[in-house]
């Protein structure tokens, strides 16, 4: 069942995948389920605001989506008329920047005569688990699997028990697992996004010296709110004592979150293998970039037996290729919409 798509006898199938959900303008050429090129422009106008403004975003999409989707194509060494499908990210995500990505696909597929595919941004970021590159085979995830999808706006575990199948069995109450990361590393006055920096500086720290308060709710379900207030209060207390306490301590400061963060993810996710009996594990979105997550998956993943799929640390973060792989496997199965399509800002709103 599962390589059913793959190993379909149609050759020269060429998608253009556009993804402009936030702050990242970025557009790939994928054939056959292989990726032939894949440019990232990454607004850098939103870190003096510490945030993504949403309308410079949907301005800077405007400026960069043209050159970007150039590039791609020069860089994949394809004809615009070769293009079967544009596939492009139609939600969630910032409906202004949804918006631009969405009419610019919409024209590029009447001008090109291509076929139009809508894509769902959280599904692109579990299966950017199946991007193949000519030359670097790899071990794809097999069905059913349990994805743990970690980003600045989502925290889920997810069943997929095929391509389109999926079910999502546990995910957070109110903040997401990226931006418990990016707020706490606001707070120690780092840079946006704050996952990387933290990331960066829990490498020289001690994630034992301070503990976090972490949740306690039943089920699958994450809540990151309780760690976000228990850091500030942390900070707020310590630097009524010694004014440059967080400067002396940030090594500290990052690998203690990082490690109470990485053990919230992992706490439901043995649960969720526990009640699924699912030990095919793949990890996708910005946070699965992170090193303590992904060392903490392998380690668990050799300790219990488990098979574990780390992205490769480009695909993690917002990008096409991801868009243009999840296009490829609905063009195959006729998965197309119309030129009436209208951007979803909210995952409530749109299905696979
Ligand atoms: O998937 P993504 O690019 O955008 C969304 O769809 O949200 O994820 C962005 C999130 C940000 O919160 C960023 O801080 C986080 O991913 N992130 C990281 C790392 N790299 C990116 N968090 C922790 N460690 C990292 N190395
Ligand atoms: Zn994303």
């Amino acid at each position: 069942m599962q390589y059913e798509y793959l190993s379909v006898n149609k050759v020269g199938i060429v998608i253009l995948g556009i993804e402009t959900s936030c702050d990242d303008t970025s557009a790939a050429i994928i054939r056959d389920g292989y990726m032939l090129s894949n440019v990232i422009s990454s607004q850098e106008i939103h870190r003096q605001y510490g945030g993504v403004v949403p309308e410079l975003a949907s301005r800077a999409h405007i400026q960069n989506i043209v050159p970007v989707v150039d590039t791609a194509i020069k860089q994949a060494n394809v004809k615009k008329e070769d293009i079967n499908a544009v596939a492009f990210t139609r939600g969630p995500g910032l409906l202004g920047s949804l918006l631009v990505g969405t009419s610019f696909a919409k024209g590029f597929a009447l001008a090109s005569n291509a076929k139009l595919v809508a894509v769902n941004h959280l599904h692109a970021h579990i299966l950017s688990n199946f991007i193949q590159e000519e030359g670097k085979e790899k071990k794809l995830p097999k069905f059913p699997f349990l994805c743990l999808l970690v980003s600045g706006g989502h925290t889920q575990i997810i069943v997929l028990r095929d391509y389109f199948d999926m079910e999502i069995i546990g995910q957070t109450i109110d903040d997401a697992a990226g931006e418990a990361f990016d707020k706490c590393a606001k707070v120690m006055g780092l840079s946006y996004p704050g996952g990387p920096v933290v990331d960066r500086h829990a490498r020289e720290g001690d994630s034992s010296v301070f503990k976090f308060s972490k949740p306690n709710i039943a089920g699958l379900n994450y809540s990151f709110s309780g760690l976000k207030t228990s850091f500030l209060y942390t900070l707020r207390d310590k630097v009524k004592e010694d004014a440059a306490f967080v400067e002396k301590n940030i090594p500290n400061l990052c690998a203690s979150l990082q490690q109470t963060i990485v053990d919230i993810l992992l706490d439901k996710l043995i649960k969720a293998v526990a009640t699924t009996g699912i030990k095919e594990i793949v990890i996708a979105g910005g946070v699965a970039a992170n090193s303590g997550l992904r060392n903490a998956v392998t380690n668990i993943a050799n300790e219990k037996g488990w098979t574990a799929h780390l992205p490769e640390f480009r695909f993690t973060t917002d990008n096409a290729a991801m868009i243009g792989i999840t296009g490829y496997f609905k063009y195959i199965n006729g998965m197309f919409t119309t030129q009436n399509v209208a951007p979803a800002a909210r995952f409530e709103d749109m299905g696979v």
